[in-house]
């Protein structure tokens, strides 16, 4: 049996800043090792520690869909130490990947439901992983109506605008898009993503919602989806708890009894209000 403390080597592809303040970079990795990407299964939410030899590693959303074959996306802001020393990193660079970690969003559960998608800043990432799957062909009569809202201060901190301008183009799915203010060039929606929620005023019945982004996002939008009449069981959140061992050894991330990288990073809203607040 594999060790799972040992990471996958993997090989930077592609290596591409992603806004306009340079904090974030995407990165596009492949295995070595053909077979390893075959056996690498993973589901939108889960994520990965990313490693990069004599710095250390860090937890990171996978950003790629299973749908979209082996190579794997990941945007990392450089805050530290290992995510500035992986912004030095070029493509053909070598790294590792440990994973996959973490359980994923409901999409089981989610079947036969309209989904609602509510993304802030750069917790789009595995958001991003959940929109491409649902909308695969393979994926996509299996569920209602998808409602993709989403928000950053800046036009230029928006990412993946390519893959939200062709979901909106396809019809396949309602692409609201916002930024703060008002900026030169920009023709969408302006103002923050609770008002937005409110405005685009997502219905409950029979309906699932994924909610990721800054506390400061999650704070005023969870009133907004109250105020509709979605319960906290329809609501589904990920949480970044500092990690280290990501498997549930180490107790580095415990949230009550819940080990967010084992049991988690996503959790039902319901399921959040009977842990302690150390999130
Ligand atoms: C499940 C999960 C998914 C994540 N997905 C992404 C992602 O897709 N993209 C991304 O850029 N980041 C993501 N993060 C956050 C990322 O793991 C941290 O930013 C990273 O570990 C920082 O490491 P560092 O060595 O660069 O910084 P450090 O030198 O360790 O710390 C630098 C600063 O960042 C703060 N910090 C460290 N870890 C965290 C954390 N988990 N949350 C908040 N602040 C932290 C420290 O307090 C310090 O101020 C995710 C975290 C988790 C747990
Ligand atoms: S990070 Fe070690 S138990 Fe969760």
């Amino acid at each position: 049996m594999r060790n799972t403390y040992v990471p996958y080597p993997v090989r930077i592809k592609k290596a591409e800043v992603a806004t306009e303040d340079k904090q974030l970079k995407t990165f596009l990795l492949e295995f070595i090792n053909e077979q390893e990407g075959e056996d690498f299964n993973y589901i939108p939410g889960q994520f990965a520690e990313l490693s990069v030899s004599g710095y250390g590693e860090i937890p990171i959303g996978i950003a790629s869909s299973p749908t979209e074959g082996n190579d794997l996306l990941f945007t990392v802001n450089k805050v530290g130490s290992v995510s500035t020393q992986l912004h030095n990193m070029n493509e053909g660079d070598i790294m590792g990947v440990r994973g996959p970690l973490g359980n994923s969003y409901p999409l089981k559960e989610m079947e036969g439901k309209n989904i609602v998608i509510v993304a802030g800043g750069f917790a789009v990432t595995t958001l991003r992983s959940t929109m491409i799957w649902l909308l695969d062909p393979a994926n996509r009569s299996k569920y209602g109506d998808i409602t993709f809202i989403y928000g950053a201060r800046t036009p230029g901190l928006l990412l993946y605008e390519d893959e939200w301008r062709s979901w909106r183009e396809s019809g396949q799915a309602n692409v609201n898009i916002t930024i703060d203010r008002e900026a030169e060039g920009w023709d969408g929606l302006v103002g923050f993503v609770p008002t937005v929620c409110e405005e685009v005023a997502p219905k409950p019945d029979d309906a699932v919602a994924l909610i990721c982004g800054p506390p400061v996002m999650i704070r005023f939008t969870q009133p907004v989806f109250d105020k509709l009449g979605w319960q906290p069981e329809q609501i589904v959140m990920s949480l970044e708890n500092r990690m280290k061992c990501g498997i549930g050894i180490c107790g580095r991330c415990n949230v009550g009894p819940e080990y967010v990288c084992k049991d988690g990073p996503v959790f039902t809203k319901a399921h959040l209000d009977q842990l302690p607040k150390e999130y």
